[in-house]
């Protein structure tokens, strides 16, 4: 468990952005991996992302390909939910945040910066994500010169805690608009 009902609001805030840092440092850690949910034009869209950092001023980052179909979602839709799960601890985490999308600015840059030149290639695809193609290996083909490099930054308006217990499972919601103090939940 990663939280107990004995615990205090701000004590389960505190542990949340603890691990939720972690979870962007350790490759390791459940909170490594989010699903990024967002508004497709007839379904809602569904997918896992890396979390690659997660700041102080509480925001989710997220690399990928600038010509992927949730870019173009997000450009129309900028309203996402990110869900994270930690098995063991048995915790759920859900974000309702805003997209913005960061191409060739200086945040783009400096992340940039950060991505090795092994990973680089990964963003460098002569052609985008979901293009369809006659055999795989044309999906891997690489053109150096260009990148197709983006961050994903998701800023919270709401996160919404639930751990799972045996004596009692616990639910608590935090709001941007309440300055994140903590409104507990029937589970
Ligand atoms: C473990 C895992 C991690 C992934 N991480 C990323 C990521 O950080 N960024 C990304 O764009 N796609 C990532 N993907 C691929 C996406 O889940 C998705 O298939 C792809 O981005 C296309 O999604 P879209 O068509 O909705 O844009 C990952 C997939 C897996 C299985």
């Amino acid at each position: 468990m990663l939280f107990t009902a004995t615990d205090t609001s701000t004590a389960i805030w505190q542990t949340l952005l603890h691990e939720l840092q972690r979870g962007a440092l350790d490759p390791k850690h459940p909170f490594r991996y989010l699903t990024l949910a967002s508004s497709g034009k007839q379904f809602p869209q569904v997918r896992t992302v890396v979390l690659r950092q997660f700041t102080a001023d509480l925001e989710f980052l997220a690399y990928t390909d600038f010509r992927s179909s949730k870019v173009q979602e997000l450009l129309e839709v900028p309203r996402v939910s990110l869900l994270f799960y930690h098995s063991k601890k048995q915790v759920q985490v859900r974000v309702k945040a805003l997209a913005t999308i960061h191409v060739a600015d200086e945040l783009a840059q400096e992340h940039w910066k950060r991505v090795s030149e092994k990973r680089r290639a990964e963003y460098q695809n002569k052609l985008g994500p979901g293009t369809r193609i006659e055999r795989p290996a044309i999906g891997w083909e690489s053109s150096s010169e260009l990148a197709h490099f983006s961050v994903l930054k998701f800023s919270p308006l709401s996160i919404e805690v639930l751990q799972l217990a045996r004596e009692g499972h616990v639910r608590i919601q935090f709001d941007l608009a309440s300055g994140w103090q903590g409104a507990w939940l029937v589970p």
